[in-house]
């Protein structure tokens, strides 16, 4: 029989999902409501422009950019400045900001978000005359940057044609700074005049309600909004672009739809707040845990984008137009900062946003592998009985997780030594066998003085503060009344540091009672506050330099994972690549570790979100991403999550969790088959952790994503630009597409190209027919295809975990093109410290050629390893270096070689003897298997095949 509280479980879902009464709606956003009537205004007025015009520049030909003034004709009096700067690879900076106005404009945003300041360009060359100012850039100089004086409008132009558009719709507004008594007399002045929509009246512009301007009550908070308006609006218009993708994070489609207009799908823009959104919706445009304001805008013949660098909450609307995409951006404070990334392809865009912010830097290997969380395993026993139930079951594992109940009384740190008495002990049990654990910190503090995390916190007086200034903030979080560490606030960083050491230095409390092996999950960094207005922070909260919250709330959570990532890199010296998760994060995140969707539901539609989610997430430069395998509410059926596995083996990030009133589903639990199945699928993705990180080196150097859609392979292909359910892996050449529906049993795959395509498992060669490739899609089996032209490496050793895969050989599987070409590559580094810098690597390049003979059918292929890092010069490399001595026993034991018209003649190993081999052909589909190749995969080799 059910308890009464089984009962009421089986209930929660049903009463408590998303409440939209959580969170507002544009129309509940003072800022957003003024934001979107000034944009109805301005199509209903037919006497709009806009009120801003800039002086003239003063301008030596070849400077890089300018700087002048900007009047408002609404507000004579006030003063703006405007910068427009060219940097290098053409981007464009544009900036503007309040001058000597009543107070300071939030303006640091970038010093969060950037790498460093950009180079400027030095290939400029500009002209003024009366009305404008151009400037011609660009290697081919085909780039033009038109600044129209009166009224403000910025255009950028690629070739002659118009890319991006700045205020061409008029509704660039930044709401000046003013005091009480200031807006009552506009009022006033206004009123009296005949008309108040006088054209160049503010009433006419802003509206004559000065809605929410000094306060604003959203369900039982208030808003005191202390410095008044200063809300920030500009319409950017991609002329000749049909499609718009980034700024996450959203659940909804990867294109991104109208959210205004006739074609509109949803009534309120897409907002970028920071959120803790209980029970999310699987198609919505609220705000979810984090926020990239960074969109590209794409067409068959042009890619660009534009980051603008923004850290308040923030409105989208997005119109698809004739001829283009009409977007809208409303924001609460801050200056004018955007810049526009000039393309023209996507990777140039993925290149140029990842020399502003940065890229994923490499991970350590281990954290490729399957990590197994739940909210919780509740004690050490339980963690190590989860060990063994995997190791008996042979399921591959890299890392156990421990949710917040490791923590007594949710004292982050502090073990509850009831359930964990040996915290050590327990972590070494895991890391005996290669294996880590992960630990979640959060980043509420209890307010308890025998707290020693608190304590010290609030002694150094670097907690974030209320509206008055004064004193702690209080809210109420997973321990009850809670306080936030102010990491904008210099002195909290060396303690936060402090805080992961493993041994006691000066005296100051540190986790000792940890490893340094162990990786850190930050979760809650929104941040989330349960009795908080949306559930985070009050706005007019106070953090360093008198910044209210306001000002930085999207970007308050990188900061966390930041200082997160610096504390756990410092633990060792010389330090190792440390490992952090996030749920919160902005631009430049990528920088310090992974993120995951958050709290999704265990359902098909949630399933399939989360990919488009994880390939948005990578647009926005932050590759390192997945979402929680299963779902983490709800008890998914056998089938589902056999599915998920599919979905979470192809993401970078690959973890099961789940809910704590959820039933345990460890894969050890599941019947036959399933259990079989998920085997079968862990086992896949271990076999492929060489090409995962072969495609994480690749994007920590050009910051293109991991997960590829195909508007990134295949830019001039339009059918494939609103596609976001396959993707390929890297530049393996590997496409998949996860099955995210109950009951299917086959499924169509999308090919831009007339290419070969190889089923991965059964190697048959498919065409497609209508850019169609079908493939059956049973449960056990998984829609995978190798593109002809491609070399995959695997290592097909079943193993507990990933570090134990070491000295595994290697399996080619050679994928030819038509043409009966293909290459390939791997990247091997020691996958825990820094040494890749100095050259500590093994990066081979593959590639088969074949050479036609004088006869039909005559010739021969050529299969080789060269090396790469040779020829790209990685730090000072050496070929015999540490690294590739310590794998130099590491064999290449098979080669696969998949469309082979005919069978060889002979395969021998170039200045050595012939090698046992085997070829098998069905319907004129051929495979070569060489067994044994005696090569070694820190070296050069050859293997030629003669075809008769
Ligand atoms: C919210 C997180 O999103 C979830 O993954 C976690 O299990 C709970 N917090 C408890 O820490």
């Amino acid at each position: 029989m059910r308890s009464p509280g089984t009962f009421l479980l089986l209930l929660l879902p049903a009463v408590l999902a998303f409440k939209p009464s959580d969170f507002k709606t544009c129309s509940q956003s003072g800022f957003c409501r003024r934001g979107r009537a000034l944009a109805e205004r301005s199509q209903e007025l037919s006497s709009w422009h806009s009120p801003y015009s800039i002086e003239p520049p003063e301008l030596s030909p070849h400077q890089p950019g300018f700087t002048t003034n900007v009047h408002s004709s609404v507000y004579p009096n006030v003063k703006f400045v405007l910068d427009v700067i060219i940097h290098e690879e053409g981007i464009v900076r544009v900036r503007m900001d309040e001058e000597n106005g009543l107070r300071k404009r939030y303006n640091e945003a970038t010093q969060w978000a950037l790498i460093g300041e950009p180079l400027l360009s030095d290939d400029v060359f500009w002209t003024v005359d009366s009305k404008k100012a151009k400037a011609v850039y660009g290697p081919k100089k085909d780039m033009e940057l038109v600044i129209d004086f009166n009224p403000l409008k910025i255009t950028l132009f690629r070739g002659g044609v118009e890319q991006v558009v700045l205020n061409g719709r008029g509704l660039l507004h930044m709401e000046h700074f003013r005091t009480k008594e200031d807006s009552k007399l506009v009022e006033h002045i206004e009123g009296e005049g005949q008309s108040v929509l006088q054209v160049n009246s503010a009433a006419w512009f802003e509206g004559d309600t000065q809605d929410a301007f000094w306060d604003e009550t959203f369900s039982s908070w208030t808003d005191t909004k202390p410095k008044g308006p200063e809300s920030l609006s500009l319409d950017i218009t991609f002329p000749n672009h049909a499609h718009v993708y980034g700024i996450p994070q959203h659940a909804t489609n990867l294109s991104l739809p109208s959210t205004t207009g006739p074609t509109a799908r949803y009534t309120d823009p897409f907002r970028l707040y920071n959120s803790d959104v209980f029970e999310y919706l699987a198609d919505s445009p609220t705000s979810l845990y984090g926020s990239i304001p960074l969109m590209h805008a794409h067409s068959a013949t042009s890619t660009v984008a534009v980051f603008n660098a923004i850290a308040s909450e923030t409105w989208i609307d997005i119109a698809h137009v004739k001829g283009g995409v009409e977007t809208h951006w409303i924001s609460e404070s801050g200056i004018l900062d955007v810049f526009l990334l000039p393309g023209p392809t996507p990777t140039d865009v993925f290149t140029q946003y990842a020399h502003l912010t940065g890229t994923a830097p490499l991970p350590a290997h281990w954290s490729l592998g399957y990590h197994q969380c739940r909210w919780n395993y509740v004690s050490s026993d339980d963690v190590r009985g989860v060990q063994d139930r995997f190791d008996e079951d042979d399921f591959p594992v890299d890392v156990f997780w421990l949710d917040i109940e490791y923590a007594e009384d949710h004292k982050y740190f502090m073990w509850n030594k009831k359930t964990f008495p040996d915290p050590v002990e327990m972590t070494k049990d895991v890391e005996a066998v290669e294996r880590k654990m992960v630990i979640i910190v959060d980043p509420h503090l209890k307010r308890s003085n025998d707290y020693p995390v608190y304590k010290r916190a609030s002694e150094l007086e670097v907690l974030v503060k209320p509206k008055n200034g004064e004193g702690e903030y209080e809210g109420w979080c997973w321990p009850g009344s809670s306080s936030w560490i102010d990491f904008f606030h210099p002195g909290s960083w060396d303690f936060w540091i402090s805080l992961f050491k493993t041994d006691t230095i000066d005296g100051q409390w540190s986790w000792t009672e940890s490893t340094n092996n162990v990786g850190i999950w930050n979760d809650m960094n929104e941040p989330s506050v349960f009795n908080g207005p949306e559930i985070t922070m009050p706005k007019d909260n106070i953090h360093y330099g008198g910044w209210e919250h306001r000002d930085v709330h999207n970007i308050n959570g990188m900061l966390f994972a930041n200082l997160t990532f610096q504390a756990a890199e410092a633990r060792t010296d010389p330090p190792r690549r440390p490992f952090v998760l996030t749920r919160a994060f902005y631009a430049g995140s990528q920088r310090f570790g992974a993120m995951w969707t958050g709290d999704n539901l265990g359902t098909w539609e949630h399933m399939a979100v989360g990919i488009k989610m994880v390939l948005a997430n990578g647009v926005g430069g932050m590759p390192f991403a997945g979402s929680d395998v299963g779902g983490f509410f709800g008890n998914p059926e056998p089938e589902m999550l056999v599915r998920w596995y599919v979905v979470g083996a192809f993401s970078p990030f690959f973890r099961a969790h789940a809910h704590i009133d959820t039933k345990r589903r460890e894969p050890y639990l599941l019947e036959e088959p399933y259990k079989s199945l998920v085997r079968d699928i862990l086992r896949l993705r271990y076999s492929m952790l060489p090409v995962w990180y072969t495609a994480f080196r690749e994007t920590s150097e050009n910051g293109v994503p991991i997960l590829r859609p195909q508007y990134i392979m295949f830019p001039e292909d339009e059918a494939g630009f609103g596609i976001d359910d396959q993707f390929y892996v890297g530049s393996s050449g590997l496409l998949v597409k996860p099955v995210t529906e109950k009951g299917v049993k086959e499924v169509s795959v999308y090919i831009a190209e007339d290419q070969v395509y190889y089923d991965y498992f059964t190697n048959q060669p498919h065409r497609p027919k209508n850019r169609q490739i079908t493939l059956p899609a049973n449960l056990d089996q998984i829609p995978l295809l190798i593109r002809g032209g491609s070399i995959i490496p695997t290592r097909e050793r079943p193993r507990r975990s990933s570090p134990l895969m070491k000295h595994d050989p290697f399996t080619l599987r050679i994928a030819l093109d038509t043409s009966g070409n293909a290459r390939g590559e791997v990247y091997l580094d020691d996958g825990e410290t820094y040494g890749y810098g100095r050259g500590d690597v093994v990066w081979r390049g593959f590639g088969a050629e074949s050479t036609k003979g004088k006869g039909k059918g005559t010739g021969t292929m050529r299969i080789s390893s060269v090396d790469l890092a040779v020829r790209t010069q990685v730090g000072a490399y050496d070929p015999k270096n540490e690294f590739a001595r310590s794998v130099g026993d590491v064999r290449v034991e098979k080669l696969v070689v998949l469309g082979l018209g005919k069978k060889p003649l002979s395969v021998i190993l170039e200045g050595g003897s012939e090698l046992e081999w085997e070829f098998a052909s069905k319907d004129g589909a051929g495979v070569l298997v060489i067994k044994d190749p005696a090569v070694r995969v820190v070296d050069d080799w050859a293997v030629v095949v003669k075809l008769e």
